[in-house]
């Protein structure tokens, strides 16, 4: 895991985008895997802003979002589907047809099965950007989850219902069932980027990064990763008890990149 504590959120957005923007340079038809909830949105902004600058361009690439709520129509303004349109994909030139976000109203007995089929068949996820819960989830595989598990529906935890009720008024159905990627499909990713910010997910953090690789703390598994990226600020790094080795490292690979 190369873990890299950022300044402030800004910044993490901004080492975020520069994970995306050297692979699109030298994949433009790069297979991204997107995540919603509140950490990508800055980062989401900041690709938009690139790409309005004509640094970036996604015409080429396709796109394979983590989860869906399952019950929510793609219309619905909580569906993860609506979200990814309105954050990023109106605003870029990523095709529409090429966005992939799991079908929360398809039938459940073979949607993971399908979207699973449509990752594959697109040759497998460049990158996969990942938000964490506070409890330690990745998509919304939440602790318990196996670790080899694959696309498939979720129950929701009741931190995790608790945390998403902000976005649902009082008398809303919300969903407590979803459909992720599973573990195992992160895992499969050739580059796995995640992000956190603010102190709210500073134990999450510590738990995943330095504490032993569990199903109790799903981000864990991206210690088996071949390729994980870890970008925070410094309140969600707050409980990191190698800080100084992680800047250590991050100076010696700035270094070393800017010999090429
Ligand atoms: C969203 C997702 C979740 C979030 C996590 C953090 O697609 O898969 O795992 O990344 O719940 O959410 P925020 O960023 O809202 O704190």
């Amino acid at each position: 895991m190369q873990v890299i504590i950022a300044d402030s959120a800004q910044e993490v957005a901004r080492l975020g985008a520069d994970q995306l923007s050297r692979l699109l340079r030298t994949t433009p038809e790069a297979v991204l895997g997107l995540a919603t909830g509140n950490t990508p949105i800055a980062l989401y902004e900041e690709l938009i802003r690139r790409y309005r600058q004509g640094e970036l361009s996604f015409a080429r690439a396709q796109s394979f979002n983590l989860d869906e709520y399952v019950g929510l129509a793609p219309e619905h303004p909580q569906s993860y589907r609506y979200f990814m349109n309105r954050y990023l994909f109106s605003q870029i030139d990523i095709p529409l047809a090429r966005t992939w976000v799991p079908d929360g109203m398809a039938d459940p007995a073979s949607a993971g099965e399908v979207y699973e089929s449509l990752i594959e068949a697109a040759g497998g996820i460049d990158l996969q950007v990942l938000g964490i819960g506070r409890n330690g989830h990745i998509g919304f595989n939440e602790p318990s989850s196996s670790l080899g598990s694959r696309t498939r529906i979720k129950t929701l935890a009741p931190q995790t219902l608790a945390d998403n009720s902000r976005f649902f008024a009082v008398d809303e159905f919300q969903p407590s069932l979803a459909i992720t990627m599973g573990i195992g499909t992160i895992l499969r990713s050739r580059k796995a980027l995640l992000l956190a910010t603010g102190d709210a997910k500073a134990d999450a953090v510590h738990a995943m990064v330095e504490g032993p690789v569990t199903a109790s703390c799903p981000a864990s598994a991206l210690q088996l990763h071949p390729c994980a990226v870890v970008i925070v600020d410094r309140a969600a790094g707050a409980r990191l008890q190698h800080g100084e080795y992680y800047q250590r490292v991050r100076q010696q690979t700035d270094q070393l990149s800017s010999r090429d």
